[in-house]
């Protein structure tokens, strides 16, 4: 670690995090160091969910706009909360990508104004490292990590072994998990987002009752596949007696086969690459982490394979500013800044 490192990661930082990639309008102050657990000193999410409603899904055009009208009410608003002024803050953090591009180009702009006017240092935060590392802000997991990444853009299993630095064992080749979730609430004639509301139809159905596939089981390596599965629900839908509770029910058994079974695979190339960890930590992060069915049986799987399971709470699993506040401050904690032209961008893998 070069010097001027070792000397910044001594003290706690205070940053400000902005999020914008997506359908939530967050600011939040986060204080603390690495490995965490950080302390939250504000954090405030606008959903723009009523805006989004009426057409099923998330529109970018209307994202955009949202996040122009809503974002320097919020970060005042993050900023008073944590009773502080932005003459207070050590650095100031937004995500830079992946997302939708309009989104991420409102927070990345306001944060770069910020920056300027306030001489702080910029952060560039990925918005997938910012749930990657979720779980050290709320407990202070240690490196390395085994990390399940699911969302409504990505699923993926990823080594962790220090901040910028990942193994990806496996991705999905088509949708992600909260995509499937949200076409198939969609195909029940469920609104958006349908995650949550998956989730509690599925409670009072029968989970056998529809044989669904489980694509990709068996097959080597880690990666997932969801589009099978969605087709499946769609032509059952389509046949006249299709109840709605017991389809829920039998979706959400089949994504926690897929998610336990890749995820189990993903286990043993972690010990393989990391043998050295009596107990290693396996974190799940992301929207789809919200799901209670899903958290007890991968829990359940972690502890049948000796790693301790880490997750963050439901509040900080889907899209929060918080996460990326954390995740700019362990950057910043290694001299990791950025300059004040850093680009937004759409498409931005962890792994190269
Ligand atoms: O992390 P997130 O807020 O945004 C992205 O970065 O994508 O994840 C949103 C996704 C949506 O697809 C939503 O349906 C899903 O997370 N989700 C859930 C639940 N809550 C949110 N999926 C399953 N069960 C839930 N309880
Ligand atoms: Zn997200």
């Amino acid at each position: 670690m070069p010097s001027l490192a070792r000397v910044l990661v001594l003290r706690a930082w205070t940053v400000l995090g902005i999020e914008t990639s997506c359908d939530e309008t967050a600011a939040a102050v986060v204080r603390g160091r690495a490995p965490g657990p950080g302390e939250i000193l504000s954090d405030v999410v606008f959903s723009q969910l009523e805006e989004h409603r009426p057409f099923g899904g998330v529109v970018p055009e209307i994202a955009a706009r949202a996040h122009v009208e809503m974002l320097d009410g919020i970060i005042e608003r993050a900023l008073a909360e944590a009773g502080c002024r932005l003459g207070d803050v050590d650095a100031v953090a937004a995500t830079a990508g992946p997302g939708l591009i309009g989104g991420v180009m409102v927070g990345l702009v306001s944060a770069k104004a910020l920056a300027l006017a306030g001489a702080k240092p910029l952060v560039a935060v990925n918005h997938l490292e910012a749930h990657g590392l979720s779980a050290r802000l709320a407990q202070g997991v240690e490196f390395p990590f085994l990390l399940l990444l699911v969302s409504g853009g990505h699923c993926q299993l990823l080594g962790v072994e220090g901040v910028g630095r990942y193994r990806l064992y496996g991705t999905t080749i088509d949708d992600a998990a909260g995509e499937a979730f949200d076409k198939t609430a969609k195909l029940l004639g469920l609104p958006y987002p349908g995650g949550p509301r998956i989730e509690a139809l599925a409670r009072g159905g029968n989970g056998r009752r529809y044989d669904l596939p489980r694509p990709m089981r068996g097959r080597d390596g880690a990666d997932f596949s969801f589009s099978g599965l969605k087709t499946a629900v769609r032509q059952l839908v389509l046949s006249a007696d299709c109840n709605a509770a017991d389809m829920a029910a039998s979706f959400q058994a089949a994504v926690i086969d897929i998610l336990t079974e890749r995820t189990r695979a993903a286990l043993g190339m972690f010990r393989r690459d990391f043998p050295g960890a009596a107990a290693p930590n396996f974190v799940m992060a992301g929207g789809v982490a919200a799901n209670g069915a899903i958290r007890a049986a991968l829990a359940a799987l972690a502890q049948e394979n000796g790693f301790a399971f880490k997750m963050p709470p439901v509040k900080l699993c889907t899209d929060n500013a918080a996460m990326v506040a954390w995740a700019g401050l362990e950057r910043a904690q290694l001299g990791l800044f950025d300059p004040l032209d850093a680009p937004a961008r759409a498409r931005w893998p962890l792994t190269a």
